[in-house]
């Protein structure tokens, strides 16, 4: 790759924040920014260059803080603008830069426009989101919102209907208007302002409306089409990110990360070309395979060589356009450890595994808080113990599909946002050392033998091999080849084996050419493969039992990181 295409985020390690449940300093049982800043040498003992940190603006936390009530405001739960601004400096200290969530597809309908519109439906506020005369008493349109339920809301004392692609209390925001826009150019500048690197960016295809919304052929027994339909076919959204982009990301030189499903497929150079709308958006190709056609009663569980074609296609795809962000899991997924390995790999072998092969991979890794102990899915005994307004109604559409309590029990159990929004956990201590209140949501049980302090002073577990993963990524020696190099499947005729080379190219004579070759063995048994270079260096190894000689011998949940000859 040519110099002048390389970026000063590339060669990035990041990592989710997701606040309320991260670590609690004041014991009211939510996470806050002086919880983050406490724990920055810990971030930074990980590897971590770019922390994401979900919402902590001002909301009513309806959607968890993707509901924002004032894009210029902390909100209280979290602390005050100065502690903001004392984490940004103790971060810029540690060499870690910040990067806020930025939700402006919709905002809260306590924000002061919406709560304007209602006062006044004819005046100029109403024109900051879609206000639309019903059809003969009946919504104006049959799209149904991604959290169930129309898309439309009667505004209170009229005839008229507001659209809302989520939670009726997250009105859209018209991005037709002028106005609106400019008014949102202006937070976003005044944020950049304060020194942050970047945004990751919410929801942001669903900005560009037909905004005559016509119907669509119903999906469901509710009559309802899912708005995601009406993404998919709407066209545009193109110019409205590149007016986004030159009038605030772009001055600043940061970086951005978008929140993209239904793309069009041949847009991807447009979103993330060397001039893309964004410096990168996120890999979910892999999390995609367990959608469910009507809901999460009907998503199918995960085969590994689905697993592993999705991953490998997408990473060959987009080397040839740029760098996609690769995750494992997020605040609205459940944990990947649960999801993406076999039951009998859910261990510390197969949990450095799949940490090893996401984090090599082309791309930015973004780590997502507990990932690097192996955090896994929860317990859940019932549907009262879920906060998550996702969950709550894809319970209920499994139900009214017909299945058993039981049976939508465990299939939200599975799919849950909720599992990765258990609080963090640090130590076998009560409430997993996170607060010393009440935690506003439940602790995963099994936090007395998954946790921080047990793992720092464990030098085998996974959260040490995280950190040797993370160093070893971004070594002065193996920068070049994990950041820039090709990457190229390899032994896809094994039943069970992910592998890869990185493949870095000739340059000058300080980056010689590399060859890695990252293997892991999901199968229960051992693996051997012939190997087609001779290696030269064991750079990784998740167990003693790997071996590298004439051939590979990968152990059943077994992974190896081997410099080879070219
Ligand atoms: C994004 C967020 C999710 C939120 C939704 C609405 O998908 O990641 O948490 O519920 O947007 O803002
Ligand atoms: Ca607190």
């Amino acid at each position: 790759m040519e110099a002048k295409m390389r970026k000063w985020w590339h060669d990035k390690v990041a990592y989710q924040i997701y606040p309320k449940s991260f670590y609690d300093t004041n014991g009211d049982g939510i996470g806050d920014l002086r919880g983050i800043i406490a724990k920055l040498d810990y971030l930074k003992e990980l590897g971590i260059d770019l922390i994401w940190i979900s919402p902590i603006y001002k909301s009513p936390f309806v959607d968890q803080g993707y509901d924002i009530s004032d894009y210029y405001g902390i909100a209280p739960e979290f602390g005050t603008m100065e502690e903001f601004e004392e984490l940004l400096a103790e971060a810029k200290k540690r060499g870690i830069q910040i990067v806020m969530d930025l939700v402006i597809n919709h905002c809260s309908d306590k924000h002061e426009w919406f709560q304007k519109a209602l006062a006044d439906p004819e005046g100029e506020y109403a024109d900051y989101f879609y206000f639309r005369e019903g059809k003969d008493g009946n919504p104006p349109g049959n799209y149904r919102s991604y959290f169930g339920g129309s898309c439309w809301e009667p505004v209170p004392g009229t005839s008229k209907y507001y659209f809302h692609a989520f939670a009726k209390e997250q009105p859209d925001l018209n991005w037709e208007n002028p106005r609106m826009k400019q008014d949102l150019y202006d937070m976003i500048n005044w944020w950049l302002d304060k020194g942050l690197a970047g945004f990751r960016i919410d929801a942001i295809i669903n900005i560009k409306k037909d905004v005559n919304f016509p119907d669509l052929e119903p999906d469901g027994p509710d009559g309802l089409a899912g708005y995601h339909r009406a993404v998919e076919q709407t066209n545009g959204v193109g110019e409205l990110l590149e007016e986004l982009k030159n009038n605030t990301f772009a001055k600043y030189d940061a970086f951005t990360v978008g929140e993209v499903f239904n793309m069009h497929e041949d847009e991807l150079s447009e979103f993330i070309g060397e001039n893309g709308h964004f410096s990168t958006i996120f890999d979910f190709s892999a999390h995609c395979l367990s959608e469910g056609e009507h809901g999460w009663y009907e998503a199918p569980a995960i085969e590994f060589k689905e697993w592993r074609r999705a991953i490998v296609d997408s990473q060959l795809e987009v080397q040839k356009v740029g760098f996609k962000a690769n995750i494992i899991e997020n605040h609205d997924e459940p944990r990947g450890v649960s999801r993406f390995l076999p039951e009998y790999a859910r261990n510390a072998a197969g949990t450095k595994m799949l940490g090893t092969v996401s984090l090599l991979l082309r791309g930015i890794p973004f780590l997502y808080q507990g990932q690097e102990i192996g955090m896994q899915n929860c317990e859940w005994n019932n549907s009262g113990e879920w906060d998550d307004i996702s969950t709550r109604d894809q319970y209920q559409t499994a139900r009214k599909a017909g299945l058993t309590e039981k049976e939508a029990l465990r299939v939200c159990a599975d799919m849950s946002r909720d599992n990765a929004r258990t609080p963090m956990q640090w130590s076998s201590e009560e409430n997993a050392g996170f607060t010393s209140g009440t935690p506003w949501m439940k602790v995963n049980p099994n936090y007395s033998e998954i946790n921080v302090k047990a793992q720092q002073e464990n030098e085998d577990s996974v959260l040490r091999y995280y950190q040797k993963l993370i160093a070893l990524r971004k070594s002065e020696e193996y920068k070049e080849v994990f950041t820039y190099g090709t990457f190229a499947p390899v032994y896809e005729e094994q039943e069970s084996v992910m592998a890869f080379y990185r493949i870095s190219e000739e340059e000058n004579q300080e980056t010689p050419k590399k060859r890695v070759l990252v293997a892991a063995n999901f199968g229960r048994e051992a693996a051997e493969l012939p190997l087609e270079y001779k290696v030269s260096k064991v750079l990784l190894s998740n167990l003693p039992e790997n071996q590298a000689g004439e051939k590979l011998i990968l152990a059943g949940c077994g992974v190896m990181v081997l410099e080879c000859e070219i």
